[in-house]
């Protein structure tokens, strides 16, 4: 059971896998089923809310996705706007503040003004969130990496930073994700167990969680599972 005395983590993170198996079993289109994950979000986003939980990154579209069947890309960029122009309403309504990481620059133009004009409003909107929700959309570490290596090796050129100085501090500034802590949990449906390119860097010390759910089908209780699985383990980061 999870109580007032259990550790909560602070930021939460998520691969969301199984949509295709899932519509598979229900005889439907890959599209669909990630349609159902789409309306599984908001489940997870009340259940952060509920567990007072500060941040939550979503794995939503891979560098790696490109390699999808052009319908399936159109269809995640659909739901993506749709997800945008709808129920972000509704959580910048609840002071719940959305950004994302990675390189939208190839989505297509009206996905990429509906995300840059929303998240805009949100900014604007959410000045002290209880939940940041951070979409990773054109994400992958290796991409993260080459890109804060490139702009690294640029500052040392232009004299803005010292190779001698740069420390952890320096990698995490030039990271996407320079403004978050670290995910204290990373969570995994549909079965898998491995973690795809997603935050490598940054989940140094995370603790994994590996579910059979299928993510369309992962619910708040299922959510709530891991956390209070999260609250019994034991991190000791190295030391004793
Ligand atoms: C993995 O399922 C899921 C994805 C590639 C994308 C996740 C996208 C969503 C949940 C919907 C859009 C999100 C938002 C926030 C609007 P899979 O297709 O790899 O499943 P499979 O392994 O069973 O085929």
């Amino acid at each position: 059971m999870i109580t007032e005395k259990s550790q909560i983590p602070v930021h939460v993170a998520i691969i969301m896998d199984g949509n295709g198996r899932w519509a598979k079993a229900h005889n439907k289109s890959r599209s669909y089923g990630h349609r159902a994950g789409s309306e599984n979000v908001i489940n997870i986003v009340e259940a952060c809310c509920q567990l007072n939980i500060k941040y939550l990154t979503l794995y939503a579209f891979s560098t790696e996705n490109w390699k999808r069947p052009k319908e399936e890309k159109k269809a995640l960029f659909q739901l993506l706007k749709e997800f945008y122009k709808k129920e972000i309403k509704r959580l910048i309504s609840n002071n719940i503040l959305v950004k994302h990481i990675g390189d939208i620059s190839a989505f297509p133009k009206d996905t990429i003004n509906t995300i840059v004009e929303t998240e805009k409003e949100t900014l604007e909107k959410c000045k002290n969130p209880i939940l940041t929700v951070v979409l990773a959309l054109n994400y992958g570490f290796r991409d993260e990496l080459k890109n804060a290596i490139k702009n690294i090796c640029n500052d040392a050129k232009n004299n803005t930073i010292d190779i001698e100085n740069i420390d952890e501090n320096t990698i995490k500034d030039y990271l996407y994700t320079k403004e978050m802590p670290d995910p204290d949990l990373i969570i995994r449906t549909s079965g898998e167990a491995r973690l795809s390119n997603f935050l490598m860097y940054q989940a140094s010390y995370s603790e994994l969680y590996f579910t059979d759910v299928l993510w369309p089908d992962f619910s708040k209780d299922n959510f709530k599972q891991a956390i209070e699985e999260y609250s019994n383990r034991n991190r000791r980061y190295g030391g004793l």
